[in-house]
């Protein structure tokens, strides 16, 4: 039995379809939460059995792991912990746990509790195997909290200020190939056992290029203005200063300047991790939102 957590997220879909496509006929139990989107598990075919509770919940974690062999926590790395513990309580020989490439970011802001957190739960790796997969910045859907919302901009607004140069790298990941990874992790055991693996999209690109490659998709002529970075910096502080609630940070505008790019050669090796690139990505995401926009703005008509 393979229990799953946050299979109703952006790569759990994806998860989920791999696993309609390859005909599984395994039991999976997965958690869902009382207001989760579970319409496409339950037409999916799958030998699926929901259970519905929170992952802050030790005791329903515990109990709900009951007779699982294999666990893969998509859910989040701040309940790896818990997740951690209810396997190794029902004897679970195998967590597969995704979590971030934000544990190597040179800011402790911004890898400290990662970091914590991972060397706590690899602790563990005396009473089971426990294989981490380290996705960098995930993209491939409206579902996306971060590619999306510069679509939006891009279509919207003609003009796009930038940080710096832009010269930073950054080698976001479509959510299909972590889908597809999940599946092929658990599939090739005998080779990701107890491993860590960054999974990473084809080819860094510099920040610069990404937000053409995204205006280009869109067919627009996005004109990038380049801020200082000491300028950057300066207008970041004095906006701190006179704003409590400021929306960013000096530590954030230089945490952009932070090279993102990983290499995933364990991946292709174990497990034949074949991504794609970002300029092909990124256009089925950009024809969604354009469709998107095009239903909304004929229903305004
Ligand atoms: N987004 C990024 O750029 C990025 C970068 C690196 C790593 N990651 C990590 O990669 C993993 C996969 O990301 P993703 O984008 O596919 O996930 P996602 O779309 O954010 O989905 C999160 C999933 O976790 C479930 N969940 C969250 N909190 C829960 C709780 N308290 N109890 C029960 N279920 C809960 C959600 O359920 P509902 O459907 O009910 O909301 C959903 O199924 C996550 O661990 C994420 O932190 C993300």
């Amino acid at each position: 039995m393979l229990y799953v957590t946050g299979i109703t997220g952006h790569s759990g879909h994806w998860f989920v379809k791999r696993l309609v496509n390859e005909d599984y006929k395994g039991k999976i139990r997965c958690v869902v939460r009382d207001g989760s989107d579970t319409d496409f598990l339950d037409k999916s075919g799958l030998d699926i059995e929901k259970v519905v509770g929170d992952l802050n919940d030790q005791d329903f974690l515990t109990s709900t792991m009951r007779g699982c062999n294999t666990v893969l926590h998509i859910a989040s790395i701040i309940y790896s912990k818990k997740v951690v513990n209810a396997a190794a309580h029902n004897n679970v020989e195998w967590a597969i746990l995704v979590h971030t490439t934000g544990r190597y970011s040179k800011y402790k802001s911004a890898s400290a509790e990662y970091i914590a957190i991972e060397n706590d739960v690899l602790k563990c790796r005396e009473r089971m195997g426990i294989t981490v997969l380290r996705p960098t910045m995930i993209y491939g859907s409206s579902r996306d909290r971060n590619m999306y919302k510069l679509i939006s901009f891009l279509h919207k607004i003609k003009f796009f200020p930038m940080f710096g140069e832009g010269k930073n790298l950054m080698q976001p990941v479509h959510a299909r190939d972590l889908g597809n990874a999940y599946y092929d992790v658990i599939l090739n055991r005998s080779n990701t056992f107890n491993k860590d693996y960054n999974l990473s999209g084809k080819q860094p690109l510099s920040y610069l290029e990404l937000v053409r490659t995204v205006s280009n998709a869109l067919g627009r002529y996005n004109i990038i203005i380049k801020i200082p970075l000491w300028f950057s910096v300066l207008a970041a502080r004095l906006y701190n200063v006179v704003d409590k609630r400021a929306i960013i940070s000096v530590e954030q505008v230089l945490r952009m300047q932070e090279d993102k790019a990983f290499g995933y050669e364990e991946a292709m090796r174990d497990f034949a991790y074949s991504p794609i690139s970002f300029k092909e990505g990124i256009v089925e995401e950009v024809n969604e939102y354009l469709a998107k926009n095009n239903s909304s703005r004929t229903k305004q008509r």
